[in-house]
């Protein structure tokens, strides 16, 4: 396939893109926000099936321009993803993830792109009560402005579908985590933080739940949804097994001979959600995908990869990784660059 994936620059992107360039031609058109990082397609980027665009989804022109002809899917990545970044301005997620998912439907269909693949969270069904699993009846009740983002990029997905009949597709996955996670999320956070023996921030009482699914698992899912699931179907994928924060970094620090007193308690998020649960067996009926990697086994594979990979997360933390950008491409415009 000839795929078009937008935001693949990013943690789960690149992901994906590491995983599809062997057998399919990937464009990654990223606009390379402080997100978007070169650094996490070093292993691809002189691969021949692999080419970048530096662009913005919000911006029809430059997303017509890199798009290629006869382009058999669009795999849409490209997003604001952090909650705390949204409860401080919700603005860019409301241009991002609104306005630049509605320039991608409308590309598509004008194009006559043959499939999309519009990649969302579990969290635009908000806040589940303690025996509630997220599903394709679920109400959508998202409650951070990222997930509120989230949720109206969802409407006009299926809305694109309803309207125009174009092959459309969504995936609901729960947190992913793994490497190459930017270091405010909080496994890499944590693992950068206990690694330098510096305080992990536990939000109010840490009891809050979240399903955690290792971004390999999520990205097979993902292909396999693209390959072989049907047009206007939402799918969901988790790890299998929601757990409170607090017992996910115990978990941590034990696997790194960390000592427990590192866990400091700062003030909770606003509106912060207590409990998301992913219902995934609709993808295990129809496509045979389950999780295939234990939380104990990702985690321990996770704290190995940051360990092995502190240039990494210094560029990061530093600031370089962007620095780099700027003193190869000079000033970025706003139209598409292909490099
Ligand atoms: P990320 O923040 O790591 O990466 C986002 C990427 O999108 C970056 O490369 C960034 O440069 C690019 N981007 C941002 N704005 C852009 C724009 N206007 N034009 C072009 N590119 C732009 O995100 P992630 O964690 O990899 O998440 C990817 C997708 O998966 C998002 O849609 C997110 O909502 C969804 N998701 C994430 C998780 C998770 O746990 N991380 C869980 C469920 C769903
Ligand atoms: P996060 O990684 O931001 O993902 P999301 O908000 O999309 O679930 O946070 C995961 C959970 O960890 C969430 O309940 C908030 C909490 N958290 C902390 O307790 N401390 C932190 O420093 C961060 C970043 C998150």
């Amino acid at each position: 396939m000839k795929i078009f994936v937008t935001g693949g620059a990013g943690f789960i992107g690149s992901e994906f893109v590491r995983q599809a360039v062997p057998n399919h031609q990937v464009i990654n058109f990223d606009k390379l926000t402080y997100a978007g990082n070169l650094d996490n397609l070093a292993s691809v980027a002189k691969h021949p099936n692999y080419s970048l665009a530096v662009g913005d989804i919000c911006d029809s022109k430059a997303v017509a321009g890199a798009l290629p002809e006869n382009c058999d899917a669009i795999v849409h990545f490209a997003a604001e993803s952090h909650v705390d970044r949204s409860i401080l301005s919700a603005e860019e997620f409301v241009r991002t993830n609104v306005v630049g998912t509605q320039v991608m439907l409308d590309v598509a269909r004008h194009r006559k792109v043959k499939r999309f693949l519009h990649i969302s969270t579990d969290e635009v069904g908000g806040d589940m009560p303690p025996n509630g699993w997220l599903n394709s009846d679920s109400p959508l009740r998202p409650s951070s402005p990222y997930a509120a983002s989230k949720t109206a990029s969802e409407h006009f997905v299926r809305a694109a579908v309803h309207t125009f009949g174009i092959d459309a597709l969504i995936t609901r996955t729960s947190n992913n985590y793994g490497p190459y996670q930017f270091p405010e999320k909080l496994l890499p956070l944590a693992i950068s933080n206990a690694l330098e023996d510096r305080p992990i921030p536990v939000y109010g009482d840490g009891m809050q739940v979240r399903d955690w699914i290792h971004v390999t698992d999520n990205c097979r899912a993902l292909l396999a949804v693209l390959e072989r699931g049907r047009s206007g179907v939402t799918y969901h994928m988790g790890g299998g097994g929601p757990l409170a924060n607090i017992d996910v970094l115990k978990l941590l620090l034990k696997i790194l001979g960390k000592p427990e007193t590192l866990l400091t308690t700062v003030t909770d998020r606003l509106g912060h959600d207590r409990r998301y649960a992913v219902d995934f067996s609709d993808t295990t009926k129809e496509l045979g995908w389950r999780p295939e990697i234990s939380f104990e086994e990702g985690l321990r594979a996770t704290v190995d990869w940051y360990r092995n990979n502190t240039e990494w997360v210094r560029r990061c933390r530093s600031g370089e990784y962007r620095k780099y950008y700027e003193e190869m491409y000079g000033e970025r415009e706003a139209t598409a660059q292909a490099i």
